[in-house]
């Protein structure tokens, strides 16, 4: 592999097509006298525009990665590069940008802020990414729209089903039109039906050239996806492309 030493990017976000760039990652949890070891050198390189289906067991690091992708969390040892830009040079203000500008993230349990409206919900990572009051709204209501939510953008979570929920979320997760989508077990709180609606939203984000992660238990989920990253005790065991 050709790895790149220093931050270069190709003017379209990435750094020669790769979107992730993650060589030798480790991330240690340290809970009072206990060490975990969630990630021991993790390689994952992603170009942009895949759709990379991350399994294993529970426990495995599966959400640690997730997370250190999405810059929720940072790494304790390794390189990670997204869009070309190196991670470990942020400040927590730059970090907190790369990631509102870049990642859109899904949630087994939705994460949806209970006393706002399915509106007000895709409404607020523009807020925080500075986008006027009249073209949130606008584009809150288009978001809405495109996950087939036009007729509940002033139902608030707990007037809305799991499926309609999660689909909000997808809806939050695009606002900021990032070239990342990010999914943590997206259908594991569903029924199979809502969960199969859940599926073909984010597939359908594939054919549009976005590139998604998508931590899954669910074969049928994993199968759509054009590759899958199989992780165990810390470590990338498995990484096949489908055959096409
Ligand atoms: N915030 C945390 N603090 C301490 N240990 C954690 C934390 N998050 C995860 N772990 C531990 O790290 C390991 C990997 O967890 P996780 O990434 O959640 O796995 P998965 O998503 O594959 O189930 C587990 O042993 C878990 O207990
Ligand atoms: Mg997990």
């Amino acid at each position: 592999m050709n790895w790149p030493l220093k931050k270069k990017t190709n003017g379209d976000g990435t750094s020669n097509g790769h979107i992730i760039e993650m060589l030798g990652i480790t991330k240690v949890y340290n809970t009072g006298k206990i060490k975990v070891e969630a990630l021991k050198g993790i390689e994952l390189v992603v170009d942009k525009g895949e759709f990379v289906a991350v399994v294993g067991p529970s426990g495995s690091g599966k959400s640690t990665l997730l997370n250190l992708i999405g810059c929720l969390d940072t790494p304790t040892g390794g390189s990670y590069m997204i869009g070309g830009e190196a991670v470990a040079g942020l400040d927590r203000d730059a970090l907190a940008d790369v990631r509102n500008r870049r990642v859109g993230f899904v949630f087994q349990n939705f994460n949806l802020l209970p006393q706002l409206t399915a509106l007000e919900n895709v409404e607020l990572p523009m807020l925080f990414g500075g986008v006027g009051r009249r073209e949130r709204r606008r584009r809150a209501v288009e978001h809405l729209e495109r996950v087939r939510l036009g007729d509940r953008v002033e139902h608030r979570p707990t007037e809305l089903s799991g499926g309609q929920m999660q689909r909000v979320a997808i809806a939050r997760a695009l606002a900021m039109e990032p070239d990342i989508v990010l999914a943590d077990e997206p259908t594991g709180n569903l029924d199979t039906g809502s969960g199969s609606d859940v599926m073909s939203l984010l597939s359908e984000l594939w054919g549009q050239g976005r590139t998604l992660v998508v931590v899954t238990h669910d074969q049928t989920l994993a199968k759509r996806a054009g590759r899958i990253v199989e992780i165990r005790d810390g470590l990338v065991v498995t990484d096949r492309r489908a055959v096409a």
